[in-house]
C-alpha cells in the first residue's frame, strides 16, 4: 500500500447521514473500477465480515449494518486504478454522490499509518482490524489443499509468526489495530474464518 496523507479529518456532510449506496450501485462501481477479480473478492470478504460483526457483536440495526457492509465493500475501490491516490479518489467520489459521512470517514481511516486519519468510531476501528487480517487469512486458506475447510485459528497464528509468509502484510499494523479495538486476536481470526469462507 502506498502512502497518501489525506490531510483532513472531516469527511462527507452530516446532512447526508443515512444516504447509502444500494448494493447494486456499489457492485456496479466495483465492477467498473476494479477489473482485478481477486481484489474485488477481498472487498466482498471484508464487507461480509464487517456486516456480520455489526449484527452479531455490536447489535447493529439494519441501516447501521448496511453502513459497515458498504464501507467494507468500497474501501479499496480506487486501489487498482489509482494506487498513488488511494483512498482519496473513492472518498471524493462518495462525497460527490452525497453518501453518508460515517461510511466515508470509515474508508478514510482504514489505514491510519498510510492516510493519517485516526479511527474514531467502532466501525472505523473494526475496518482497520479486519482489513489486513482478512487478506492474510485468505492467503493462508489458498495455500491449503482443502482451503478454508479445517483451517484452524492456531495455524493462522503460526503463519503470523512466520515473517516470510505473506510478507507484505504488516504484523505490526495488525497488532496495533487489535490493541486499539480492544479485541482478542484469536476471537477475530475465528470470526473472519467463519464469515468469509463462503464468499468467493
Ligand atoms: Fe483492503
Amino acid at each position: 500500500m502506498s502512502s497518501l496523507l489525506l490531510n483532513r479529518s472531516s469527511f462527507g456532510k452530516p446532512e447526508n447521514r443515512g444516504n447509502l449506496l444500494s448494493l447494486e450501485k456499489a457492485n456496479a462501481l466495483l465492477n467498473d473500477w476494479v477489473p482485478n477479480e481477486r481484489l474485488r473478492l477481498h472487498m466482498k470478504q471484508v464487507a461480509a465480515v464487517m456486516k456480520a460483526w455489526a449484527i452479531e457483536k455490536e447489535n447493529a440495526d439494519e441501516e447501521t449494518a448496511r453502513k459497515w457492509e458498504l464501507a467494507g465493500l468500497l474501501h479499496d475501490a480506487d486501489w487498482e486504478k489509482f494506487p498513488d491516490q488511494h483512498c482519496k479518489v473513492i472518498i471524493e467520489e462518495l462525497e460527490r454522490r452525497n453518501i453518508d459521512p460515517d461510511v466515508i470517514q470509515c474508508i478514510a481511516s482504514h489505514g491510519p499509518r498510510h492516510f493519517g486519519v485516526e479511527p474514531k468510531t467502532r466501525m472505523d476501528h473494526m475496518i482497520y482490524a479486519i482489513d489486513e487480517l482478512s487478506g492474510f487469512i485468505h492467503a493462508a486458506a489458498l495455500i491449503r489443499p482443502t482451503r478454508y475447510e479445517g483451517l484452524e485459528v492456531k495455524s493462522v497464528l503460526k503463519r503470523l509468526k512466520s515473517p516470510a509468509f505473506a510478507a507484505q502484510v504488516s504484523r505490526e499494523e495488525i497488532n496495533d489495530a487489535i490493541a486499539r479495538a480492544g479485541l482478542s486476536l484469536e476471537e477475530l481470526i475465528a470470526f473472519i474464518i467463519q464469515k468469509q469462507q463462503s464468499i468467493n
